[in-house]
């Protein structure tokens, strides 16, 4: 198995911020999927989905991640989405040590409250989204990671000491 550390999980579970961490202390490189996803189209995330929709997305997420097979001592940290797909989800596994990163859905959807960008929760219901999203997903991130961090009561610093301990 490859050297990297590989983080998925829900919107608004810390992705990001503890994969920057965990990358900082171990002296690892950081790649995010969406921002590699923006780079390549040119395009925010929001624009990405209001100009060309979901399906188009998701084919550029597959193929980003797909790019990232050569890295070694990176961490990744990817979009809340990646584990819908079969084909995504045996990459995740291929590519490291895949952490799940969750939090309570109250907690949740308080984080992602605070950013109004999200294209997924532009609905009437965006308590509802986050309660039904989570619900598909649940079994998807418990299936591909083989483990678990749930950061409803830690610090970011305190996450990212439990994944250092167990990678
Ligand atoms: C998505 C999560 C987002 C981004 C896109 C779709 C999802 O990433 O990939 O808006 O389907 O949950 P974050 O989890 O980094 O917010």
């Amino acid at each position: 198995m490859r050297n990297n550390i590989v983080f998925i999980g829900f919107m608004g579970s810390g992705k990001t911020s503890v994969g920057r961490l965990v990358a900082q202390r171990l002296g690892f490189q950081f790649v995010d999927t969406d921002a590699v996803v923006v780079e390549r189209a040119g395009m925010q995330i929001s624009e990405i989905f209001a100009r060309h929709g979901e399906p188009w997305f998701r084919d550029h997420e597959t193929s980003a991640l797909s790019s990232l097979s050569i890295l070694n001592r990176s961490v990744i940290s990817t979009g809340g989405g990646i584990v819908l797909r079969p084909q995504n989800r045996a990459l995740l596994q291929e590519l490291g040590f895949v952490v799940w990163l969750t939090a309570s859905e109250d907690v949740i959807f308080e984080r992602v409250s605070r950013n109004k960008k999200r294209p997924l929760l532009q609905t009437a219901d965006p308590r509802r989204t986050v309660h039904e999203l989570l619900e598909q997903r649940h079994d998807l991130y418990q299936g591909t990671a083989q483990f678990t961090v749930n950061s409803t009561e830690l610090s970011h610093e305190a996450a990212a000491e439990a994944v250092i301990a167990k990678a």
